[in-house]
């Protein structure tokens, strides 16, 4: 089913027709190995939010592929500074999304992962409250939780005094969460790169200038620059770009 503004293939094989639903998840697809996938919107002129937030960057189309990758995965992992700051709420899916979980042997919804060090998050805010699967809190052994937060999130400790992020991609595989959407923010896109655990990066161009002040999708530590290969190029009629770069 298209619905709402129509997106088009560019690269490497130009589609005449808008793609539906289904080529759109066919492109964005599921892995046979576990994968990292990140996901971005940022300005032409390289902005992560305009007003400090990341909606003014996204149209309908971002919305749709957002979704379609949210439906695509095991689980959905976020950055503590992005989901205190962005206010996420319990992950839900329409009907159609969960029946497609569904068919294809999954889970109803995706599992949350929480990245945190400090531990400084709300029992209470809906992503964890109202959540639909009990989320998970990726953090470190010296961490302490404040009350209430067990209650409503596992938390999953790996690294002592911070987060090891390569142990903890490593024990959500064990636990079957193989294929992980990463949906930011710029210091876990950054320390995931640094660590060279990024295996595909999703990122939506959005046509306008921000100007300066805000910053780029990752930020952090200098690390090495990383090749990863163009894999698709889509564009909406709204002059969004949707680039898929990829290790395989
Ligand atoms: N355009 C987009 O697509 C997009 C996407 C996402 C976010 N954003 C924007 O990005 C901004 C938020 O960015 P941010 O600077 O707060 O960065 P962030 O990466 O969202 O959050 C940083 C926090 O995440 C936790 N964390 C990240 N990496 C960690 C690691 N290696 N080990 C342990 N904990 C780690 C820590 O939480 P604790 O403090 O709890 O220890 C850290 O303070 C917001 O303005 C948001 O709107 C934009």
């Amino acid at each position: 089913m298209t619905v709402g503004i129509p997106i088009r293939r560019l690269w490497p094989e130009p589609s005449t027709q808008p793609l539906d639903d289904a080529a759109l998840t066919a492109l964005y697809g599921r892995a046979a190995e576990p994968r990292l996938r990140v996901n971005f919107v940022a300005s032409l002129d390289g902005a992560v939010t305009v007003d400090g937030y990341s909606a003014g960057l996204s149209g309908e189309p971002d919305k749709r592929v957002f979704g379609l990758l949210r439906m695509v995965c095991d689980a959905l992992v976020v950055a503590a500074g992005t989901f205190r700051h962005e206010g996420y709420r319990a992950v839900r899916l329409n009907e159609r999304r969960r029946a497609w979980r569904r068919e294809h042997g999954l889970t109803e919804y995706p599992t949350l992962v929480v990245v945190s060090g400090s531990l400084d998050l709300d029992p209470t805010q809906a992503a964890f409250a109202d959540a639909p699967t009990r989320p998970i809190v990726l953090t470190h052994a010296d961490a302490d939780p404040p009350p209430g937060l067990t209650d409503v999130a596992d938390l999953l400790r790996c690294g002592t005094d911070r987060v090891d992020l390569a142990a903890g991609l490593a024990e959500l595989h064990r636990r079957g969460l193989t294929q992980l959407l990463c949906e930011g923010g710029p210091h876990l896109f950054g320390a995931l790169t640094a660590a060279d655990l990024v295996d595909e990066l999703c990122l939506t161009v959005s046509p306008l200038l921000a100007g300066p002040g805000p910053g780029r999708i990752a930020a952090g530590e200098t690390v090495p620059p990383r090749q990863l290969p163009l894999r698709h190029v889509l564009a909406a009629d709204d002059g969004v770009l949707m680039l898929r770069h990829a290790r395989l």
